[in-house]
């Protein structure tokens, strides 16, 4: 090699060398991050009949399923429901704070039936006039077998209301659902309430839409949703449609079990309604409810957004089962034919975050939004927006039908963590201006994030809060 040569090369390695760099940047920049956490390989399976988290309260005609939810639009009434098997009972809950004397609240029992089931007798009772920021205990089964929980109420609603939600979507009954719920309860972050982004029990895949899994799931879970409110949102799972054993009416067991305060935000049905809940709004939409132009969906969330008012509710959350942006190859689009009809709102609104569930990994979005394509002009590419919501799916609770894997490639600009493992997230609010926010793979400690982000309001504080690089 000569001289010359011998130059051209040390040119070229170097060439080289500063090219990797800029590609690796590149690499950095473009899409934000394909997480390359190995998983468990293990399929995912149910847990069975006889397992401990399914067991019933011992005691004739004892109360299970004990579930409760927000009552309300402000925080100041409970849902209390649970199921009792041998007779009706008492719908009456008997609920006390340290401070008032025992009151008693009386509710209404319904039942069904679904092909060649039957259900229990499920109690709704509706505890009202509660005080903000106060331990309630509260007893069902007057008569038979009593039971006490407790739960406490929200701060009352306001700005600076500093509030933690908890986040899980599309739970099941496996043993990694089991795993999700554990490292929620012990999530050092302490969620107050959760934000569930749909998909309960799982109980139309077994036989016959087996709604004994409606009553398993409602066991295993009421460790949790008997001491904290869970906001539900309905997803496929819930539709249990099938008319193949002459079932054609949709979410019959979902809509006996959970009820929400609807009316409260002058919504007709049970499957998109609004609350708030300390410094936040909280919209809940139905992905498998008609939601075009004139439909009741549409109509309602029309005149609900102008309602939103972030003087008082800061963070514009919203709920919904199938996600608009989504990069994995499960569901893909799903939600799309949603995100063309109400996305241009939330971009007005400058709605804060939009949780969905559906596909069983995670994703979180920078802030896009694609809402300049009007069918001749070709603009229909995702763009980065400081006005549009930050995306979360958070389908990871570890159903049976396992975890969604496959990806696009490559990552889209859009997207900037995704990652296909089981696990649940934390928004912690902690003023008008900031909430922090963090996810949590089952894998890890209870305390370790694998993702988190600052959120800056987007009211208050609408600064630019991307996590990619530039
Ligand atoms: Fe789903």
């Amino acid at each position: 090699m000569g001289v010359l040569d011998l130059a051209s090369s040390r040119a070229a390695a170097a060439t080289i060398v500063v090219l990797g760099l800029v590609l690796s940047f590149g690499v950095v920049c473009n899409g934000g991050k394909t997480s390359s956490f190995v998983r468990k390989v293990e399929k995912t399976v149910d847990m069975p009949l006889d397992s401990d988290v399914f067991k019933v309260p011992p005691g004739y005609n004892a109360p299970q399923q004990v579930h409760i939810t927000q009552g309300d639009q402000l925080g100041k009434a409970v849902i209390v429901s649970w199921v009792t098997v041998d007779e009706p009972g008492s719908s009456s809950v008997l609920y006390w704070s340290a401070n008032s004397k025992k009151k008693k609240a009386e509710g209404k029992i319904t039942t069904y039936k679904f092909y060649n089931y039957t259900s229990g007798y499920i109690h709704h009772t509706t505890v009202r006039n509660l005080m903000f920021n106060t331990k309630y205990y509260y007893v069902v089964g007057i008569g038979h077998t009593e039971r006490q929980f407790w739960f406490i109420t929200p701060p009352e609603v306001g700005p600076d209301a500093s509030y933690t939600f908890g986040l899980i979507g599309d739970l099941g009954q496996s043993y990694d659902s089991n795993k999700t719920l554990t490292h929620y309860e012990l999530n050092p972050q302490k969620g107050q309430a959760v934000l569930f982004v749909g998909d309960l029990s799982y109980a139309d895949n077994y036989t016959n839409h087996d709604n004994v899994r409606w009553d398993t799931w409602g066991r295993f879970v009421e460790r949790s949703v008997a001491y904290q409110p869970w906001i539900w949102t309905a997803g496929n799972h819930e539709i249990d449609f099938a008319p193949e054993i002459g079932e054609t009416k949709p979410f019959k067991p979902y809509s006996h079990r959970y009820h929400v305060p609807y009316k409260a935000s002058g919504s007709t049905s049970p499957f998109w309604y609004s609350i708030k809940r300390a410094s936040a709004y909280i919209i809940v939409l139905s992905s498998y409810s008609a939601y075009g132009k004139y439909t009741p969906q549409y109509k309602w969330l029309e005149e609900e957004l102008p309602k939103v008012n972030r003087s008082e509710t800061p963070w514009l959350i919203v709920l919904m089962h199938s996600p608009w942006y989504n990069s994995y190859n499960y569901h893909y689009m799903e939600g799309e034919t949603m995100r063309v009809m109400y996305e241009r709102w939330f971009v007005t609104y400058k709605v804060d975050v939009v949780f969905a569930g559906h596909v069983h990994a995670y994703e979180r979005s920078e802030r896009v939004s694609n809402v300049a394509y009007n069918i001749v002009n070709g603009i229909c590419k995702p763009v980065k927006d400081q006005y549009a919501p930050v995306y979360i799916t958070i389908g990871d609770g570890g159903n049976l039908e396992g975890l969604a894997t496959n990806m696009t490639e490559p990552q889209p600009d859009y997207s900037a963590y995704r990652e296909a493992s089981f696990g649940h997230a934390t928004f912690n609010i902690k003023n008008r201006t900031h909430a922090y926010y963090s996810w949590h793979r089952n894998q890890d400690g209870y305390a370790v994030k694998a993702d988190s982000m600052w959120f800056f309001n987007r009211f208050y504080h609408p600064v630019d809060d991307s996590t990619s690089a530039e």
